[in-house]
């Protein structure tokens, strides 16, 4: 078991240190760049409307910011596929487009490295299969099919220290960080810059989730291993950072 002194220790360790290993990265060490997402494979996909389609967002930024909170209360409702769509460019999406290449996003990255995956855990979402896991990719703005799931909420509720209000919202956004996208160009100090954007990604959540009246909560409780397998990912090359549960706003 860790103890508190070398748990502090490791959290010192990843701030970096003078001479940075930034110089033994392998972008400086002329090494090829590794891809910014992962390539879709030959999987059904489903276009998502556009963020200015559904003409869904109704509060000004002020309001937004004064009233987020984190929020454990939904609908019965399912959210619809636009709100979902919006939710996913606020956090991921492209605000401009390079080429194809997913670089200038709607939140910012340490080197614009984005190490992130963003994954879908669906099971009231309009327009998407029930209990079925999806893949955000960010340059067509189009989900991935990946994989069904029998009783996929409980399954998430399970793998989150059974935190039943997790099963209640309409589905799961759940971060996946690909630490070597961003190690390319900081080498050990990724670590540090990953956790980093990951709190710029939750926060554009919350805010864009308040604009549109749906709630959202940042989770962090939850086992590794188990959120890892369910999404099948091997937890060394990619990890489940953190995530939210994401439905129509319940409040009473
Ligand atoms: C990194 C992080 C992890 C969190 N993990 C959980 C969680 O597992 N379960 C939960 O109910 N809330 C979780 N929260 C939400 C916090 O409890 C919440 O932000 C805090 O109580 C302040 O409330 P507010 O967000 O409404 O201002 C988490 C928040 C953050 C930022």
């Amino acid at each position: 078991m860790d103890s508190i002194e070398q748990r502090r220790a490791v959290l010192k360790s990843m701030f970096g240190r003078t001479p940075s290993p930034m110089s033994q990265a392998p972008q400086a060490q002329g090494a090829p760049a590794p891809e910014y997402v992962r390539p879709a494979r030959q999987r059904p996909v489903v276009d998502l409307p556009g963020p200015d389609e559904a003409d869904l967002v109704k509060t000004e930024v002020r309001t937004c910011i004064a009233q987020r909170q984190s929020r454990r209360q939904f609908s019965e409702a399912p959210l619809t596929l636009a709100e979902l769509a919006w939710l996913l460019w606020a956090t991921q999406g492209l605000r401009r487009n390079d080429g194809g290449v997913p670089r200038w996003r709607t939140v910012p990255s340490a080197g614009a490295r984005h190490p992130f995956e963003t994954y879908v855990a669906a099971w009231r979402i309009d327009g998407l299969s029930q209990d079925t896991i999806y893949r955000y990719m960010p340059a067509t703005h189009q989900l991935e099919t990946l994989a069904t799931v029998e009783d996929l909420a409980a399954r998430v509720v399970e793998a989150s220290c059974n935190q039943q209000w997790i099963g209640r919202a309409a589905g799961a956004v759940l971060w996946a960080c690909v630490p070597a996208r961003s190690e390319y160009r900081y080498g050990l100090d990724a670590v540090k810059l990953c956790l980093l954007d990951a709190g710029h990604i939750a926060q554009n959540l919350y805010l864009a989730a308040e604009a549109i009246d749906a709630g959202v909560c940042g989770v962090g409780a939850y086992d590794q291993d188990a959120i890892d397998h369910l999404l099948d990912l091997d937890g060394r090359d990619e990890m489940i950072v953190y995530y939210s549960p994401v439905g129509k706003n319940g409040r009473l």
